[in-house]
């Protein structure tokens, strides 16, 4: 039987510690940390992780300001926003919660959020800062399940990963991420020729992709890591992941629950992301 993955625990272990550091840092007289958050529209998905990311500001003493626009938003009256964020010297992080309705391009967009506040890591700038080895802001869920699997204490230098999905906010820097960590990265997509095949002979698997149980359990290795990002609403009304969790877990050494895995990750990095933003670009201690 695998053993869970605990993301609530170890996401409120990284929230401790930076409402610890951003404690420290106001009683040295250092202003508080500040994160833009826009949604535009009503989905309703959406509106649950905003909720959370404000949640966590103030838990850790992030000023959070909330942006909730009607989704009739233009892009251009989007762009103007995001340009008086970019130079407003209090904000610190800029959030542009995904996805935003269909009239509006999200990479012209996300491309607009200066790289110093892109804190949800998804600027080709940072993107490309991660794939040359220099990573400074790193896309929040893959960085969040790099912290995962360091909380299992297994060395993963030369294991065998497979992530699937290639999505721009999952499965990209996910699989730069394995590999900057020295995994032998294999990335599979919708195109993918036989995907049992890749999964069978992974030591560490990442599934994001919004599809329930489309990695089979049984196809899991024995002993590997299997870390399930998705994050799927069914007709019941309950939440499931992308993996056949119940035979998997007999298969696996790890693996993490849905709810309860990635999703508090996501949300502690974007934390850590906004306080590396603070304290690096925008509000450097003195040399
Ligand atoms: N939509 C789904 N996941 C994310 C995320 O991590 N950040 C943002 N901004 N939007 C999302």
């Amino acid at each position: 039987m695998a053993k869970l993955i605990d993301g609530k625990l170890v996401a409120q272990s990284i929230k401790d510690g930076i409402k610890k550091e951003i404690d420290t840092r106001l009683a040295q007289g250092r202003r508080q940390p500040g994160l833009a958050v826009i949604l535009v529209g009503n989905d309703p998905a959406s509106e649950v992780y905003v909720n959370n990311k404000k949640k966590a500001c103030e838990a850790v003493g992030i000023t959070s300001t909330a942006y909730d626009l009607p989704d009739t938003t233009s892009e251009s009256a989007l762009l103007e926003l995001v340009d008086e964020l970019n130079d407003d010297p209090s904000i610190d992080g800029i959030l542009v919660q995904l996805p935003l309705p269909g009239h509006i391009n999200s990479s012209l967009v996300l491309e607009r959020i200066k790289p110093a506040k892109d804190v949800d890591g998804f600027h080709p700038y940072n993107i490309g800062r991660l794939a040359v080895r220099i990573p400074t802001l790193r896309s929040c869920t893959p960085y969040g399940v790099m912290k995962l699997l360091e909380s299992t204490g297994v060395s993963i230098r030369g294991l065998d990963a497979v992530v699937v999905g290639a999505s721009n906010i999952v499965g990209r820097p996910m699989s730069l991420e394995l590999l900057l960590a020295g995994c032998t990265v294999t990335t599979t997509h919708r195109f993918t020729k036989n995907l049992e095949e890749h999964v069978r002979r992974a030591d560490i698997v990442v599934v994001g992709v919004g599809i329930p149980d489309l990695v089979k359990g049984d196809w899991i290795k024995n002993d590997a890591i299997v870390i399930d990002v998705g994050m799927n609403r069914l007709d019941n009304g309950k939440l499931c992941g992308d993996v056949e969790f119940d035979i998997a877990e007999k298969k696996a050494g790890w693996i993490t629950p849905v709810p309860g895995g990635v999703g508090p990750m996501t949300v502690a990095m974007l934390m850590e992301n906004t306080l590396y933003a603070n304290k690096t670009f925008h509000d450097p201690l003195p040399a």
